[in-house]
């Protein structure tokens, strides 16, 4: 049976654990302070590099190899702290920003030790009011603690930390974005490479890592990483954060062992299906591939939700029961994407938008089943030829509704099902009218 391992989330609902004195009762900082007092900077990244911790952003890169990339020459070098957590259905990041602050600032203090960051800058979504000041007031503690400054606890590593509204929008949290953005200019993604691992924040070596990826690396640091490779699968090892929402009993933030079964988790962690039997999942945020239930009986970890035809993603954990109208999720979803995508290449900026179009029109039923074939070719159109991961994100959830659930579209194509809906015109967004269904 699955059960909830918490490793990240260790302490979480501990009365004032976002504050520094509280987090240091429970062990806080002390993974800091072995770092300082024992090892090098090439013995943690080798740690790190050996727990096998990925990324748990979206694109699961192992982490100790990222930092490795970073040349080790002296001079500036910088550690962004992706907080910009705007993948609908995810909602973890935000959860340690407000009640973990500290594991996560600890974590990013130890990378940037690894790897000899100067400055480290937290960039946190600009609506996240409420967590940015608490972050601020995490940073401010640390300063006053020694943890963060010029010679931390005594040692010869000395680092900054600024952090950084976000200027919201969905493709600040894209890494080239984000160091856009953070440079003052408009949030579009940039050419790589050079990665920024070699050019990155005004043009120095930078590394850019999720909020759930550092605040993982004070247990491997005081655990060690043989500990973190027994956790988990062999080519997903450890611990991962899954954001549930939708048509479960419990809906809410769960850490588990990845390689965890998907029923499973759904029917004994989220408490199990609402208002029906199990439709589909969205397993990793709205980027991923719809699962239909029928392929739902398969591991939670990158290689057993990829063979099952989907992808963990950020985790982002969407259910839907049996009543569930999968032409109005799609709609949802691909409105999402035409408001976000940037603009800057055609195939993303046009495709996202004609697919809404086109969805909306099949919803008001006035559809063809011409529209099935335009569909699907604006989607494999951005798939792999759109500039950056944005116009595949777009692409993947359009071409997998159609795969799983046409049926559902030729429904209101052959006039089986109807919506009344009032149509308004909400705006514009380049020459297209956005139209915002009522339902
Ligand atoms: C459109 C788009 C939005 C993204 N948003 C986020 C985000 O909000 N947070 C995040 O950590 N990564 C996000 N990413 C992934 C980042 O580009 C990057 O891979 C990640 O921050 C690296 O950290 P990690 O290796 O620790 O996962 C996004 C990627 C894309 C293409
Ligand atoms: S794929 Fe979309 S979001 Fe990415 S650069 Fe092109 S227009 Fe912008």
């Amino acid at each position: 049976m699955a059960e909830e391992t918490k490793i990240v989330m260790l302490d979480m609902d501990v009365e004032g654990i976002s504050s520094l004195s509280v987090y240091e009762k429970h062990g806080g900082y002390a993974a800091l302070k072995k770092v300082l007092g024992e090892m090098t900077p090439d013995e943690v990244t080798a740690e790190v590099k050996k727990s096998g911790l990925r990324g748990k952003g979206g694109a699961g890169f192992p982490a100790g190899v990222k930092w490795g990339f970073i040349p080790k020459d002296k001079g500036e070098k910088y550690l962004c702290v992706n907080a910009d957590e705007s993948e609908p259905g995810t909602f973890k990041d935000q959860a340690i920003l407000e009640k973990m602050p500290h594991r996560m600032l600890e974590g990013a203090i130890i990378a940037g030790y690894a790897f000899g960051a100067t400055h480290i800058f937290i960039y946190i979504r600009g609506e996240f009011w409420k967590e940015i000041n608490i972050v601020q007031r995490v940073v401010d503690e640390a300063y006053e603690a020694g943890y963060l400054g010029k010679g931390i606890l005594g040692s010869d590593y000395s680092v900054e930390c600024t952090v950084h509204p976000g200027a919201g929008a969905y493709i600040c949290g894209e890494e080239t974005s984000l160091l856009e953005s953070l440079e003052g200019r408009r949030a579009e993604p940039k050419m790589k490479p050079p990665f920024p691992a070699i050019e990155g924040l005004y043009d120095k070596p930078t590394i850019i890592n999720n909020v759930e990826t550092l605040a993982t690396v004070p247990a491997i640091i005081e655990r060690g990483a043989d500990w973190h490779l027994s956790l988990g699968t062999e080519k997903s090892p450890g611990i991962k954060m899954f954001s549930v929402s939708g048509h479960v009993n419990k809906p809410g933030v769960y850490e588990i062992e990845l390689g965890v079964n998907q029923l499973d988790f759904i029917e004994t962690i989220c408490g199990g299906v609402k208002g029906g039997r199990l439709k589909a999942t969205i397993p990793g945020g709205s980027s991923v591939p719809v699962m239909p239930a029928a392929n739902c009986d398969c591991p939670l970890s990158f290689e057993g939700l990829q063979d099952a035809g989907s992808m963990l993603g950020s985790a982002g954990f969407m259910v839907f029961n049996e009543h569930t109208d999968m032409v109005k999720v799609i709609e949802v979803i691909s409105r999402f994407y035409a408001h976000e995508s940037c603009g800057k290449c055609t195939v993303c900026r046009e495709g996202t938008h004609w697919i809404n179009m086109i969805i909306n029109r099949i919803l008001r039923g006035e559809g063809a089943m011409d529209d099935l074939v335009t569909l699907q070719d604006a989607a494999d159109g951005m798939e792999m030829k759109s500039f950056c991961p944005l116009g595949d994100a777009a692409a993947w959830p359009v071409q997998s509704f159609l795969k799983h659930f046409r049926h559902e579209f030729i429904d209101y194509i052959e006039g089986r099902k109807k919506l009344v809906p009032k149509y308004e015109p909400v705006g514009a967004i380049g020459h297209h009218k956005l139209v915002k269904p009522a339902y």
